[in-house]
């Protein structure tokens, strides 16, 4: 909490320790409102006499302090409630630091707390301090030993990282483990957890024969929904030998599932520490979009062993160097474990929808973020989603060998050590011979880059003229960036044309295993194309080449034959969303003219053809039938009118639902004929259930086909099929809703994870009831503040997608949230920090919405003693 203005951290002030930790032993006496901690390192100068600056935290309370054995005095120390700073009389020394934390009182879930009853620690990014004095920083690895004590009937079970080397009773009815780390890590990578837990294990052999012992632990009442992230962790180990030759390093993989964590998980050293929701599944109570979560997140942690833990960060604002490229890898993962077009289709949705509206907010930061206030605040969609598209650049750029030459080169040279994203690129370019300085340009310069395109066709020549200009934040002057553009040439029956560059272009078009490339390089990039016998349709962007958005004016007829003919399911897909764009824009125009809505023949004629396609993938298929988002369809705007973008979006919805209510109809009760009645997480499964829910979420926008939903509610009974029923039913007041809701809360009230669903549907339901449901879900006996997924999916879900009830003409929504983050603020500033983000797109709104909601931000902004988190998002927001 803070008073006067809180410190800015700059990545231009960086400077290497003073000081090694050569090695650590703590030992934690665990009490569940005062636990021991007593830290003993063996420290030595790296240069001269320097004071020694140990970070720490007001809940610390600092008990004794030795060095070399001595007892120091308060005047040989100073103390304050961020820092110790101690003057060294030797270069090497012991020193051994007792303090005491309260677990039981710590709401902020940060250092060491309690969950359920359970202990458990999340240091990164800067929560070892709320532990013991330390050089809290990425840069300083050690070797840890740790020891814990604990009552034995609280604590069956005590963990910590890397591997078991003493464990036995001891009196009062105590117990203790030893726990020691081969491998030297930051402490960020710390982790302790002890409880009452129960295991679930399984083995996995390496390609070095090292046998790895797998432990899932949970609550007794969750054993049963272990099996497929058990699955999913021995399937991420294949895999990551297979595509990079990366094997496990330690005898044993410990994953722990709490249900209060501010994240998803966490990478410590040997011991994941999971939200419970990344962990928890069985068919009855979780969806296919849970199951592959769940795959992702495992792989995601399982991935960061390598990248992250033996090669680590130098500091935070390296942050990206292992996110982007970790999430790069998870990525890539479920694209070779399930579908690949249908992934990178996901991943684009999914930057578009989180991560655009980001960058063009008061938020935005390069993907190196240069200064921060709280690092908490930079766990963003931009270090990690932008982050793993320019990863991504690199893999387009050099191709998949080039690729993983450049990750071996990067692991031979790095291992062990704390390093940045320029010894990445580095090992990159080495490895390759090529110079890949220009990329730099990605990661210091935030915003989306616009690439705009102007066509010049010579029919005389025969010769094809494509100029690429590039605009960041509105402006032509910046560094250019490198842009592979992935890119093909159509003639009008949808047949491929030949690619023949003009000598001046030869050198900056290659093919690659991905198809042509083209490299704009230039602010203004111009390339020349010959031999073609009429003008081309232009296939731009495939498979989503860049991280951009493509400003290009294709005609209807355009978008119309890429959409059924292109080779590459990415502008398949795109174009029909443009199309689909086209119509909502056009209505938005009429909304704000009082001119009734139309639907456009390109867009009905596209959606007819992709719904009568009986060959594409039916997971395709119902990506292509569904609408832009609300959120991507109003990121088009500079001024948002909220009321005309709603009215389109509902209106196109129905319109189709009308309009090919036979087609759809029959295609609902094709494919529930022929579910399986055994739920299989398969992607053939996955992509059948995919497309009949989406048909569903149409037919339910006529009121006749309620009982469609209704049955499909009862009838079925994996979670998938029974959540996708009361989605498509949420939109409607009838009672029929209502008595599914209840029925479903009655079926699911002691499982935490299927509650959260119940609270988020109706958090997300589009009617003038939501605001006054979700202000009494506040006062629900199951609604608590103290537990993060509770607060996202009533409060986060509300203020994300309630786009009617959360931005309520009066502002009632908005002051409703405002008050909620302040109260959040006082238990957990990080989950406050989230939700006070949603007020980023003030300045975007049209009236009277603007000035209604900077009011609320005023509100939380005036508020005293708020959390450096939230200081940092709402001052920056009202700039
Ligand atoms: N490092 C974690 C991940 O991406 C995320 C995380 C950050 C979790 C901070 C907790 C706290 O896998
Ligand atoms: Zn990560």
């Amino acid at each position: 909490m803070t008073k006067n203005i809180p410190q800015e951290h700059f990545l231009k002030d960086y400077q290497s320790p003073q000081y090694e930790i050569k090695s650590v032993y703590l030992t934690f006496y665990l009490s569940p409102n005062k636990t021991q901690v007593i830290n003993h390192m063996v420290v030595e100068a790296k240069g001269g006499k320097a004071p020694l600056l140990l970070d720490g935290d007001k809940s610390l309370t600092l008990v004794s302090i030795k060095e070399n054995n001595q007892l120091l005095l308060k005047e040989d120390y100073e103390l304050n409630s961020e820092s110790l700073t101690l003057f060294p009389k030797s270069n090497q020394f012991e020193l051994e630091i007792v303090t005491e934390v309260d677990p039981e009182s710590n709401t902020y879930l940060e250092g060491l707390y309690r969950t359920n009853g359970n202990y458990c620690t999340q240091c990164e990014a800067e929560g070892f301090r709320r532990i013991t004095y330390y050089m809290d920083r990425p840069d300083v690895l050690s070797s840890f030993t740790t020891k814990i004590v604990a009552d034995k009937a609280e604590s069956k079970v005590l963990l910590s990282n890397g591997n078991l080397i003493e464990s036995g009773d001891l009196p009062n009815n105590q117990h203790y483990a030893v726990w020691e780390d081969p491998y030297k890590k930051p402490c960020y990578l710390f982790a302790l957890v002890a409880g009452n837990l129960e295991v679930v294990e399984d083995t996995f052999v390496t390609q070095e024969n090292r046998e790895v012992a797998l432990k899932i632990y949970v609550e007794a009442r969750n054993l049963d929904k272990c099996e497929h992230a058990m699955q999913s962790l021995k399937k991420s180990m294949q895999w990551d030998e297979e595509r990079f030759g990366l094997a496990y390093d330690l005898d044993v993989y410990m994953i722990v599932a709490v249900d209060d964590f501010n994240m998803g998980a966490m990478e410590n050293k040997g011991l994941n520490v999971f939200n419970s929701k990344y962990v928890l599944a069985k068919p009855e109570s979780a969806t296919d979009h849970d199951f592959e979560g769940i795959e992702s997140v495992i792989g995601h942690e399982y991935f960061h062993n390598w990248t992250g833990n033996r090669i680590t960060c130098r500091d935070w604002f390296q942050l990206t160097l292992k996110e982007g490229l970790t999430v790069f890898r998870d990525q890539e993962f479920t694209a070779d474990m399930l579908s690949p077009d249908v992934k990178r289709i996901e991943d684009v949705k999914r930057l578009r929808n989180n991560q655009f509206p980001e960058d063009a907010g008061p938020m935005a930061h390069p993907i190196q973020p240069q200064s921060y206030i709280e690092m908490n605040n930079f766990y963003t969609m931009t270090v990690y989603e932008k982050g793993a598209e320019v990863v991504r650049l690199y893999h387009t750029l050099l191709g998949e060998k080039g690729f993983q030459q450049g990750m071996k080169r990067y692991i031979e040279c790095f291992d062990g050590q704390a390093v940045t994203i320029q010894d990445f690129r580095q090992a990159m370019a080495e490895a390759n011979d090529v110079n890949l300085n220009q990329m730099h340009h990605w990661y210091i310069q935030p915003g989306t880059p616009h690439l705009k395109v102007t066509k010049t066709y010579n029919p005389i020549t025969k010769c094809l003229a494509l100029k690429f200009s590039q605009f960041l934040n509105g402006k032509q002057v910046h560094l250019p960036l490198l842009i592979p553009v992935l890119f093909g040439f159509m003639d009008e029956e949808g047949t491929a044309l030949p690619i023949k560059p003009s000598i001046s272009t030869k050198n900056k078009v290659t093919q690659t295993e991905k198809g042509m490339l083209l490299k704009v390089t230039q602010l203004n990039d111009t390339f020349e194309f010959m031999g073609l016998e009429t003008e081309p349709y232009l296939s731009l962007l495939r498979h989503f080449s860049a991280p951009v958005s493509l400003d290009y004016k294709a005609t209807e007829e355009e978008l119309m034959v890429l959409a059924s003919h292109d080779s590459d399911s990415f502008v398949r897909w795109e174009s029909i969303q443009k199309l689909a764009m086209l119509n909502l824009k056009e209505n938005v125009i009429r909304f704000e003219n009082s001119e009734p809505f139309l639907i456009l023949d390109s867009y009905l004629n596209a959606f007819k053809a992709v719904l009568e396609d009986n060959e594409i993938d039916l997971a395709l298929k119902s990506l292509a039938m569904a609408l832009p988002d609300v959120i991507y369809f109003s990121e088009q705007y500079e001024e948002v009118n909220m009321d005309a973008i709603l009215a389109s979006h509902n209106f196109l919805k129905k319109a189709i639902a009308e309009f090919f209510e036979e087609s759809l109809l029959e295609t609902y009760q094709a494919l529930e004929a022929s579910e399986k009645p055994k739920y299989r997480y398969h992607k053939e499964d996955i992509a059948n259930r995919m497309l009949k829910n989406r048909c569903l979420n149409y037919l339910l926008q006529l009121p006749k086909h309620f009982d469609i939903g209704v049955a499909q509610y009862q009838n079925h009974h994996n979670m998938t099929d029974v959540l996708a029923a009361l989605e498509a039913m949420n939109h409607l007041a009838r009672v029929e809703r209502a008595q599914c809701l209840e029925d479903f809360y009655q079926r699911w009230q002691s499982d935490n994870l299927v509650i959260d669903k119940w609270f988020a549907l109706q958090a997300s339901a589009q009617s003038d009831q939501a605001l006054e449901d979700v202000k009494k879900l506040t006062k629900h006996p199951d609604f608590t503040y103290h537990t993060p997924n509770r607060l996202r999916s009533l409060l986060g879900v509300f203020g994300r997608l309630n786009f009617a009830g959360f931005h309520d003409k009066t502002g009632e929504g908005y002051q409703f949230l405002a008050e909620e983050v302040l109260k959040v603020d006082k238990l957990n500033p990080q989950v406050a920090a989230r939700l006070a983000s949603l007020f980023s797109q003030w300045q975007r709104l049209a009236e009277p919405r603007k000035t209604l909601m900077y009011k609320a931000i005023e509100h939380i902004a005036s508020a005293e003693d708020l959390s450096k988190d939230v200081f940092e998002i709402v001052s920056k927001t009202l700039k």
